[in-house]
């Protein structure tokens, strides 16, 4: 035998046992019931290392989810990373770091502005909500984080790519994407079949097309696993069933009432439109849908309530834009 064939021989053993022996990351979510507005954290643990998507907005919940992890793993857990701009998926993140030192704390740099803009706003509401005490009053700002993937340490080949800035329940959110084990973290792009999506941010059609096209991008990835960014139980997430009810809450939205003009139907008809067409949902275990729902018709409702945004989200009218990705 040559000493190439021999060479190459020994190269393709020991390609072989590495994939063998290598052992993609897992994913392992926890729904923040309750006051933590049904938000699910999701912790990617690695052979070495773990790290954290999505941090809940109360000091309560940050506790309980603290505990959860400690539970889950015994890796240390180096990062965290928030999803979008929206309160519940940051705002008492620091309570949870306390437990964790040397954490590392990420979103996307858009995202990152937008939540330095308008955290001091968010904390003086919800204390309001919640409770001074229960929701962490200097809020930690996440660094800015770009590339389009990170790595866990010892697990290389399992990267977690990250996709932004794409339209979800509100502009410049980032999706987690883990082709080793075929799971998307969908963060606000994927609401979970039990609930009513948050529509308020939805403020131009631009918006809504472009958060269908984004529902219609995750489709062709094909995940075997979609994780919600909100959901009333985590019992079985699957790639179909949270993905299709967006789907088409999406879609109704679109076409039954997006479609009229704006101030065309009352606030009571767009809640009772929605509730009808998705019936069951306001008899579920979540104690804040019936307020999801309330807010999303006050706020295209003739007359009714509007919603605070602190984005310019009225300007992005423009899909093109919107939808940079798609060429
Ligand atoms: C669901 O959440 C519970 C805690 O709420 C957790 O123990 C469990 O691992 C989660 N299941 C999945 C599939 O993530
Ligand atoms: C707020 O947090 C920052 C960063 O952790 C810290 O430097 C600052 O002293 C804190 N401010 C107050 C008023 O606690
Ligand atoms: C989701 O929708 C697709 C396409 O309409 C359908 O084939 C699939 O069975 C649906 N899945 C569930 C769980 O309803
Ligand atoms: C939303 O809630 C407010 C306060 O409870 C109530 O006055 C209003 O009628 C509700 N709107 C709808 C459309 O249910
Ligand atoms: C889109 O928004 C920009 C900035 O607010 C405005 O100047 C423009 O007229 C809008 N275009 C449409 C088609 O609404
Ligand atoms: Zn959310």
């Amino acid at each position: 035998m040559s000493l190439n064939i021999f060479v190459h021989m020994l190269l393709s053993i020991s390609a072989l046992a590495v994939s063998i022996v290598a052992k993609p990351v897992r994913v392992e979510s926890y729904v923040n019931t309750d006051e933590g507005l049904d938000m699910v954290s999701s912790v990617v643990i690695g052979s070495e290392a773990a790290m954290i998507i999505d941090l809940p907005i109360t000091i309560g919940k940050a506790k309980e989810l603290a505990t959860w992890i400690k539970a889950i793993t015994d890796r240390p857990l180096v990062a965290a990373f928030t999803s979008h701009n929206h309160p519940d998926h940051y705002l008492s993140g620091a309570s949870l770091f306390d437990e964790f030192p040397g954490i590392q704390y990420y979103a996307n740099s858009r995202a990152a502005k937008e939540i330095q803009g308008e955290a001091a706003m968010k904390v003086e509401y919800w204390s309001g909500i919640y409770g001074a005490d229960n929701v962490v009053q200097n809020t930690t700002m996440p660094m800015a984080y770009d590339f389009g993937f990170f790595a866990l340490p010892g697990d290389e080949d399992s990267p977690v790519y990250l996709l932004n800035p794409l339209t979800g329940d509100t502009i410049d959110e980032t999706l987690f994407w883990i082709p080793a084990i075929g799971t998307l973290i969908a963060a606000d792009s994927v609401w979970g079949r039990d609930l009513h999506l948050w529509m308020a941010d939805l403020l131009t059609r631009a918006l809504t097309e472009s958060w269908l096209a984004t529902v219609e991008f995750i489709s062709d990835l094909k995940p075997l696993t979609i994780v919600p960014g909100h959901t009333v139980s985590n019992a079985s997430f699957d790639g179909s069933q949270d993905f299709n009810h967006t789907y088409a809450y999406l879609k109704f939205w679109q076409e039954q009432i997006e479609s009229r003009g704006p101030d065309y139907f009352t606030p009571t008809e767009i809640f009772d439109k929605l509730s009808f067409e998705f019936p069951g949902l306001l008899t579920s275990n979540s104690r804040t849908i019936l307020n999801r729902l309330n807010i999303t018709a006050e706020n295209f409702g003739r007359g009714g309530k509007r919603q605070v945004h602190y984005q310019p989200l009225a300007t992005f009218n423009d899909s093109t834009v919107l939808e940079g990705w798609l060429w």
